[in-house]
């Protein structure tokens, strides 16, 4: 048995906290053969460390063999301290009629604080990736406070979007799911994200061959992925929660996979005509665990690359709109 990962989890008593738990504890992010330790990590707020309380008492209660142990704290000290992974979940979503920008302000502090903290804290080989939104700048604030970690190891989740552009590719051409493969994220997780479908295959053959409609693919494919967050609000009166936390599963799996290829947002490195400051969604591929390189050189056309310049854009305008936190 290797010895335990600490895994800390801010809004660890959340919606998503709530799914999200179950799947680290069971051995679905690390693997079967990787005991690990929460470090769950909630707002100093009476009622959410109650609720805490309770997710660790239904933890005990599932009897994880690979479980070794739960820290809960409203301190992100303590609870970021000695910690492998930190998992930045705990900001506040959005409600009907938002944007995800529209939290920037107020979220954009909780990762001033938490960034820091992470940095004096954590253990050297601390990897960080961001889920409360908005993912991206949130992420980007987190690693400026950063001396010690350097940025690559901050990374944001475009995860549920790739999982939402695959399930769309399949529905639309009547493939089985696990048919559909290569397809990525680029930029940012709002609806300024492009899915590209380009380089997409399906069952072996490119995605454009199977589904030749292209009007909707530039249409209605890329708006249903762009916007399923807000459709998810409408529908449900609040934000996604299972779904996110699974895309967080498999970012971190991923991510602990060498070999593997995946979208994730990570700092740019002016590949795809990204602003070098920004964080932005893009493939790569997992090297040696917890690290990765960004796949460089997928041809973009006329259409793609106007989505590209589209995506950046409000990257540099969320950057520029916070960038008074940043010093
Ligand atoms: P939620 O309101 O159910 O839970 C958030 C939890 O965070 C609460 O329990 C709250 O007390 C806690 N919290 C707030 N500030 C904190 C702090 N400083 N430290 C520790 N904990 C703190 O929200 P949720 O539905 O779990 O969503 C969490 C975030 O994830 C939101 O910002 C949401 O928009 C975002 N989200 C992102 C994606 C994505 O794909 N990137 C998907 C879904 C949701
Ligand atoms: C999502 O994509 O479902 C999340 O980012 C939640 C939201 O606000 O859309």
């Amino acid at each position: 048995m290797n010895l335990p990962l600490r895994v800390a989890v801010t809004g660890a008593a959340g919606q998503i906290g709530y799914s999200l738990l179950f799947r680290i504890a069971s051995g679905a992010m690390f693997g079967p053969d990787q005991p690990v330790i929460l470090q769950l990590i909630e707002a100093p707020v009476e009622k959410a460390m109650k609720a805490l309380e309770g997710v660790a008492m239904e933890l005990d209660d599932c009897a994880f063999p690979l479980l070794k142990g739960i820290v809960m704290t409203d301190q992100a000290e303590v609870g970021f301290r000695d910690a492998n992974w930190c998992l930045l979940v705990g900001a506040k979503p959005r409600g009907p009629g938002m944007e995800r920008a529209d939290l920037l302000k107020d979220n954009g502090r909780i990762f001033i604080t938490q960034g820091r903290i992470i940095d004096a804290v954590a253990a050297d080989n601390a990897r960080v990736a961001v889920v409360g939104n908005p993912a991206n700048t949130n992420c980007m604030i987190a690693a400026s406070q950063a001396k010690r970690l350097p940025p690559e190891r901050f990374t944001a989740m475009v995860r549920l979007d790739q999982n939402r552009a695959q399930s769309q590719l399949a529905k639309k051409a009547g493939v089985d799911l696990t048919a559909v493969h290569s397809i990525f994220i680029y930029g940012n997780h709002s609806p300024t994200m492009f899915p590209a479908y380009a380089h997409a295959s399906i069952k072996g053959r490119l995605a454009t061959e199977i589904i030749t409609d292209t009007a909707w693919l530039q249409g209605p494919f890329c708006e249903t992925v762009g916007k399923r967050g807000a459709a998810i609000i409408a529908a449900r009166g609040a934000s996604s929660a299972a779904s996110a936390a699974n895309a967080l599963v498999d970012h971190v799996h991923d991510l602990m996979t060498p070999g593997t290829v995946h979208s994730i947002a990570v700092k740019s490195d002016g590949s795809y005509g990204f602003d070098p400051h920004v964080w932005a969604g893009m493939p790569v591929r997992t090297t040696t665990e917890g690290s990765y390189e960004i796949i460089h050189g997928y041809a973009m056309d006329d259409f793609a690359k106007s989505k590209l310049a589209a995506t950046n854009k409000e990257l540099v305008e969320e950057r520029a709109f916070v960038a008074d936190m940043l010093t």
